[in-house]
């Protein structure tokens, strides 16, 4: 839930139990009232009764107290209320009820209804009447529930509806309150949204509330620590695959001009040994023809090596001579088995270092992984240059896409992939581009590596 709308909720709440609380306050405090009324009603036309009796006993007067009972009554008896004097024997003697008019009082039924649920408990006042110590009857006076009850409707009403005014206008009020103070709030969770969507350089504003203050100057200090971080292990993963690449171009010089010259000089040195003794001692000439194989075994081998450990000619051929190079040496490899398609558009021939070669080297490994894992009929490579935007603001991609029609083992290979995955997945990073591999609706899986190209390129 929105936290203005929860505040809200909360503050709405509230202000609706406070209501009810001073409410149902009031309403007690009208109750206490009303039965001291009653109360006072019974006292004093129990004393006006004994009185009568007193003045009839010393013959002023020759009625019976219960004669003379209007009269008493018309001094204490209040409208909505019955007094009734009854005989010591509990036999009504006299009774008044002072009516009142309940239409007037437009008392909503369920008011009256709660009131005489909460309230109507022991309502009857009952005053014993005495002379000279002995017991003469009682007062009892009985209150009309609907007549207590439009009291306290007439009390509580013009309350009620002037803390329901008060507080409906304090809620918009706090409406508009909250919104202005949670605006930097806004603000913070915006500044979240960037950084979690990968923008590092976003900051949150400084907010003058010490607890949005403190939230937003702590993720400001994260995420320039992880910046930081960031920077620092691209940076290193771009030194680590330059510095393989540059390992690997060593290596493969190393080998051809030292291992190489040595297997060129011996396979030369052995043919002379093969001819000598073809003609001084025959019985050597199978020897020398087992080295001579052995010579050229070792050719072979330290050929494929320098062509996995270099990209031949790539600086000479350029990438596109390259890349049809190994296409049709897979092609040739697989003796038509395997169909390749491969598609390049764009200006992919005059990218810097890095990126050339890492295309090679994903193109690569991804032709090796659809011969080694996917038994796939066909494969579609295509390599493009999309343009966006123009002048200071063009940003160029190179997208490769590797796509076959084999059959993939679930999604293994996500989860626990081999060193092939993992090296393009570097070199990719290493280059702030991104590799997404998808099985195909159909079948087979689908490769895709986006690698940005800087400005000058
Ligand atoms: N084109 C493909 N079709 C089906 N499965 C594939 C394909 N490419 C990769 N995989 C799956 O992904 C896994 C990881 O591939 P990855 O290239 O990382 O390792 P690998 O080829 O097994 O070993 P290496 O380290 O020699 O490359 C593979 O073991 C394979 O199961
Ligand atoms: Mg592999």
């Amino acid at each position: 839930m929105d936290l203005r709308l929860h505040l809200m909720v909360r503050i709405v709440l509230t202000s609706v139990l406070c209501l009810a609380g001073a409410a149902l306050a009031v309403l007690w405090q009208t109750d206490r009232a009303l039965r001291e009324k009653s109360e006072i009603a019974a006292e004093n036309v129990g004393r006006l009764v004994e009185l009568h009796l007193i003045e009839r006993n010393i013959g002023f007067l020759r009625t019976s107290p219960a004669s003379n009972f209007a009269e008493v009554l018309d001094a204490s008896q209040r409208a909505g209320q019955c007094i009734r004097y009854l005989s010591p024997s509990g036999e009504l003697m006299e009774s008044s009820c002072h009516g009142w008019e309940p239409s007037n009082s437009a008392v909503p039924a369920w008011f009256s209804t709660l009131f005489a649920t909460v309230f109507g408990a022991d309502r009857e006042v009952t005053r014993a009447v005495q002379f000279r110590g002995r017991p003469r009857g009682a007062v009892v006076v009985s209150p009309d529930m609907q007549h207590e009850a439009a009291e306290a409707w007439r009390r509580i009403g013009p309350m009620v509806g002037l803390s329901a005014t008060t507080m409906l206008g304090l809620c918009v009020l706090c409406y508009f309150v909250i919104g202005r103070a949670l605006r930097p709030a806004r603000d913070i969770l915006n500044g979240l949204d960037r950084l979690a969507s990968g923008d590092l350089d976003a900051r949150l504003p400084t907010v003058q509330l010490i607890e949005l203050g403190r939230i937003s100057s702590g993720v400001n200090a994260l995420a320039a620590h992880l910046q930081l971080n960031v920077a620092a292990r691209e940076a290193l993963t771009h030194k680590l695959v330059r510095v393989q690449e540059e390992e690997r171009r060593s290596l493969a010089h190393e080998l051809h001009d030292e291992f190489g010259q040595c297997l060129a000089a011996l396979n030369a040195m052995t043919a002379v040994v093969v001819e000598t003794a073809s003609a001084q001692c025959p019985e050597l000439v199978p020897q020398g023809k087992r080295i001579d194989d052995v010579v050229r075994r070792m050719m072979e081998v330290l050929k494929s090596m320098l062509l996995r450990l270099r990209p031949p000619g790539i600086d000479e051929l350029g990438l596109v001579e390259c890349l049809k190079a190994l296409v049709s040496g897979w092609s040739g490899g697989s003796g038509g088995r395997l169909r390749f398609d491969l598609e390049i558009t764009g200006e992919v021939g005059a990218l810097p270092e890095p990126i050339n070669v890492s295309i090679y080297r994903i193109v690569q490994e991804c032709l090796t992984n659809v011969s080694k894992h996917a038994e796939a009929d066909r494969v579609a490579i295509k390599v493009q240059r999309i343009v966006h935007g123009n002048g200071a603001a063009r940003g160029d991609q190179i997208d490769i896409i590797v796509e076959d029609d084999g059959k993939i083992a679930g999604e293994a290979f996500a989860a626990a992939p081999g060193i092939g995955l993992i090296g393009m997945r570097e070199r990719i990073a290493a280059l702030g581009g991104e590799l997404t591999l998808k099985p195909r609706p159909d079948k087979g899986l689908r490769v895709r590596a986006l690698i940005p190209v800087p400005h000058t390129a």
